[in-house]
């Protein structure tokens, strides 16, 4: 492979990208971003390479979330407090079930760019370019909604930079503070799931008292203080990935400075195509996302592209097959990861294949099929006595009506209630907690069998 250079994936077919019109904005558009500070750093973007590693050895438990596409009209502190009290009460349950500590990372202040399977839409005769994410274009059905804006990348930066000072703001400045364990929960998320968090919460109190009582907890006890809170994205909008690259000195190697983790999307993974090209070449732990197409020679070329070094910690392979066929197709490729001896962390995303259409019109996914891409992506695991390193959602805060089950019931007919989503249904609070729970106890029944097995 020849040396990498940020810019080099502009001579690569390039996919899932926007033609700009007006050249003149764009180069001007890359050359003020450029000059941006970075939003994320080169020291805690290998501090997340460490903990995925730790992750691929089931020492600990990735928890990535967030919405499918962030959007600018959405964007609010009282969204992004949300999200992330959620995501704290799902870590929370994750780390009593699976005893190790949990990795958190949101789909976050930087989630803006779509691949869309059409790439145009048609309505009432009338063709129009897709909706591709607001930092591309707009969603209404207009002809200059539809046109790319080069304009929209400032914004898009904009946003996630504040998105990321309130978390950074959240994660140290008192509100994760495991003490506020109680604290964390929402007001609509009464249900089965929400008593038994509770009771959680309330061991967990119980606990902090008497460590307090025995002299075993210091005020300055950081990891009980703190967490850590990584963002990530998918990185499909190249111009925007190259214009926030910076040089790392200590390294000597590049930085996507537009997140900490970037994934490469199942639409976007051609081995020799622009994407691929763009994330060998960053020091970030990179993404893989990878569906019932991705075969096992394409794995293995883009496991060696995008890892030559064989660093742990570096991919993370994001399954995402769909309920009932991770038995066909997980099996294959983590042969294929075998043959190969590469290092990977594997992660189960549970929504990507299990999109329907309701009846309604509406697209929405089953609570139960989620649930049950989890679950056999537990059980192929535990057949190949491989490590499941993670789970990734799409998901928010807020009260939503987007997928359908759950212990709340969303039906068919109430989908229209609250369907807000930019792009694709997410999680409502309460149906994300109740599948934390449901993944920790996969995960608990995963280390005792393997405690028995081991014994
Ligand atoms: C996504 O994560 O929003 C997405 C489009 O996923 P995939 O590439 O797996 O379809
Ligand atoms: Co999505």
């Amino acid at each position: 492979m020849t040396e990498w250079q940020k810019s080099a994936w502009r001579d690569k077919p390039r996919v899932q990208m926007p033609d700009y019109t007006d050249a003149a904005a764009l180069r001007s558009v890359e050359g003020r971003l450029a000059k941006y500070p970075p939003l994320v750093f080169a020291g805690e973007a290998r501090r997340l390479k460490r903990e995925l590693a730790a992750a691929s050895r089931g020492e600990a438990f990735v928890l990535q979330g967030g919405d499918c596409a962030e959007a600018f009209d959405q964007f609010s502190a009282d969204a992004i407090r949300d999200t992330f009290k959620v995501m704290l009460q799902m870590a929370m349950v994750l780390t009593y079930g699976a005893k190790v500590p949990v990795v958190k990372i949101g789909r976050m202040a930087g989630q803006f760019a779509k691949p869309r399977s059409a790439p145009v839409e048609v309505k009432d005769g009338v063709e129009l370019p897709s909706y591709r994410g607001d930092i591309i274009n707009e969603l209404p059905f207009t002809s200059e909604a539809r046109l790319p804006d080069p304009e929209k990348m400032l914004q898009a930066y904009t946003q996630a930079a504040a998105t990321l000072n309130l978390l950074r703001a959240f994660s140290t400045g008192g509100y994760a503070d495991v003490h506020q364990v109680h604290a964390w929960t929402l007001g609509f998320t009464e249900s089965e799931k929400a008593a038994q968090y509770r009771e959680l919460a309330g061991r967990i109190s119980d606990t902090l008292d008497f460590m307090k009582a025995a002299g075993l907890e210091s005020d300055t006890n950081h990891n009980l203080r703190t967490v850590e809170f990584y963002t990530s994205h998918e990185s499909l909008l190249l111009e925007y990935e190259e214009a926030l690259c910076r040089l790392d000195s200590t390294s000597g190697k590049w930085l996507a400075g537009s997140g900490h983790m970037i994934w490469i999307g199942d639409r976007t993974r051609q081995p020799d195509g622009a994407h691929v090209e763009f994330a060998r070449g960053v020091l970030n732990p990179v993404g893989l996302k990878c569906g019932p197409s991705l075969t096992a020679d394409d794995l293995k070329t883009l496991m060696a592209r995008l890892n030559p070094e064989n660093e742990e910690g570096r991919l993370t392979l994001i399954a995402r097959f769909g309920a009932g066929k991770a038995a066909e197709h997980l099996p294959r490729l983590i042969e294929a990861v075998r043959e190969e001896g590469a290092n990977v962390t594997w992660v189960c995303d549970p929504m990507h294949g299990n999109t329907v259409k309701s009846a309604s019109g509406y697209k929405t996914r089953p609570f139960e099929a989620v649930l049950r891409e989890v679950r056999d992506f537990f059980a192929v695991h535990k057949a190949e006595g491989t490590v499941p390193g993670g789970v990734h959602f799409e998901m928010t805060g807020q009260d939503v009506t987007e997928c359908t089950g759950g212990v709340y019931a969303v039906s068919d007919e109430n989908l229209s209630d609250r369907y807000h989503t930019a792009c694709d249904p997410r999680l409502n609070a309460s149906q994300s907690l109740e599948l934390a729970f449901l993944v920790a106890e996969e995960l608990t029944a995963h280390r005792d069998g393997r405690a028995v097995a081991a014994g």
